[in-house]
C-alpha cells in the first residue's frame, strides 16, 4: 500500500511541557487513521505540525514521500480550529472566498454543499446557521478542491447525537471514495465506529498502534493471581491473544484481543506450573477499556 504520510520521532514541547514526543507512524492511501487520547494528550499540536501551523522542535514528516511543501499541503484539506465564516454572507459566498483563497476552482462547491446536507440552505446567511450546520459547512469547506487528505481534530466536538452522526455518516461517504482520512478524536467510541487504524496517546507518547479491531477490542479481561507472580507475568505474555495487563494489589487483570476461554487459560498456564489461586472474568464497558488501556502496561 502506498504511504501517504510518514511521521518519524516527532516531538514538541511548550516551555517544560513535552506536548508530542517521539511519535512515529504510517498512513497509507485510503486508510481512515484515528489518533485517540485524552485531553491534552497532544493531539492537536501533531496536527497543527502536520499541517505546517506549526513548527516540529524535533523529528521530522513526509507527506506522498515528499517533504513538506506548498504543493503537498494543497492536497490536504483540514478542519482544526472551530469554524470561521462571514457572519452576513451566505453558504455558497463563503464557500466562493475559501475557494479563492485556497486557490481552488469553484465547481464543486454545489457537490460538496450537498455531501454536508447543506445545499438547501446554500443561500442562508451563516450566522443564520446552527452550530451542526457550522461544522459541516467547514467539512464541505476542506473538501472544496477534491483534496486526497482530509485532517479532522474533534469533528463532533459539542454536537448533539444527530449532529454526530450526520458528521459520522459525512466521513464515511468521504472515505468510501478513496480520500485518506486522519482524524483526532478523545471519543474510543469514535474511534472505533470510524477508524481502521489508529494510534493512541497518552501525554504526547504513543502507547499502542495498528488496526482498531486489535488495539481497541473490546474482550473481557480475566483476573489472575499466583503465588509466583513473575513467573505468571511471564507466562501471562505467551497466551494466545494477550494485548496487555493492569497490576493490581496481588493481581493482574490481563485483557486479550479475543474472547478467552477460562479452562483453557488454566491449563496453559498449569502446564508450565504455575498453579493459579485466583482467576475470573471481568466484564468492561467501553469507556472503562478505554481508560484502562491508558494505564496498561504493554
Ligand atoms: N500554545 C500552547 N502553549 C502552552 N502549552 C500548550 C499549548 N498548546 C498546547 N499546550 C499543552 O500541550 C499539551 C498537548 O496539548 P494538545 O492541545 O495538543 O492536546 P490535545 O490532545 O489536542 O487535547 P484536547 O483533547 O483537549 O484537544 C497539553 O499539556 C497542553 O496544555
Ligand atoms: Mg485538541
Amino acid at each position: 500500500m502506498e504511504t501517504i504520510l510518514h511521521v518519524e520521532k516527532l516531538s514538541k514541547s511548550y516551555g517544560k511541557i513535552k506536548a508530542v514526543n517521539q511519535l512515529s507512524f504510517e498512513v497509507g492511501r485510503g486508510q481512515v487513521f484515528g489518533i485517540l487520547g485524552p485531553n491534552g494528550s497532544g493531539k492537536t499540536t501533531t496536527l497543527s505540525m502536520l499541517l505546517d501551523l506549526m513548527p516540529p522542535e524535533n523529528g521530522e514528516f513526509s507527506w506522498f514521500g515528499q517533504p513538506p511543501s506548498k504543493e503537498s499541503r494543497k492536497r490536504i484539506g483540514s478542519v482544526i480550529e472551530s469554524p470561521n465564516f462571514f457572519p452576513y454572507l451566505d453558504a455558497v459566498i463563503n464557500l466562493k472566498i475559501v475557494a479563492d483563497i485556497k486557490d481552488k476552482p469553484y465547481d464543486d462547491i454545489d457537490e460538496v454543499l450537498k455531501l454536508a446536507g447543506l445545499y438547501e440552505r446554500r443561500f442562508s446567511k451563516f450566522r443564520t446557521f446552527s452550530f451542526g450546520m457550522r461544522q459541516r459547512l467547514a467539512l464541505a469547506s476542506a473538501l472544496l478542491g477534491k483534496p486526497e487528505v482530509l485532517i479532522l481534530d474533534e469533528p463532533t466536538n459539542g454536537l448533539d447525537p444527530q449532529g454526530i452522526a450526520q458528521i459520522r455518516e459525512i466521513i464515511a461517504l468521504v472515505a468510501s471514495r478513496g480520500t485518506t482520512i486522519l482524524l483526532a478524536s478523545h471519543l474510543l467510541d469514535e474511534v472505533q465506529k470510524i477508524c481502521s487504524y489508529v494510534v493512541v496517546l497518552r501525554k504526547g507518547i504513543m502507547l499502542f498502534g495498528g488496526n482498531v479491531k486489535e488495539v481497541l477490542a473490546v474482550s473481557d479481561s480475566i483476573e489472575l493471581s499466583a503465588s509466583d507472580m513473575p513467573a505468571l507475568i511471564a507466562a501471562v505474555r505467551e497466551l494466545p491473544g494477550y494485548i496487555s495487563f493492569i497490576e493490581t494489589e496481588g493481581m493482574i487483570q490481563v485483557h486479550f484481543s479475543e474472547i478467552v476461554n477460562t479452562a483453557g487459560i488454566n491449563t496453559f498456564l498449569y502446564q508450565r506450573g504455575i498453579f493459579l489461586s485466583h482467576l475470573a472474568e471481568k466484564r468492561r464497558s467501553l469507556e472503562q477499556h478505554f481508560l484502562e488501556l491508558l494505564q496498561e502496561t504493554p
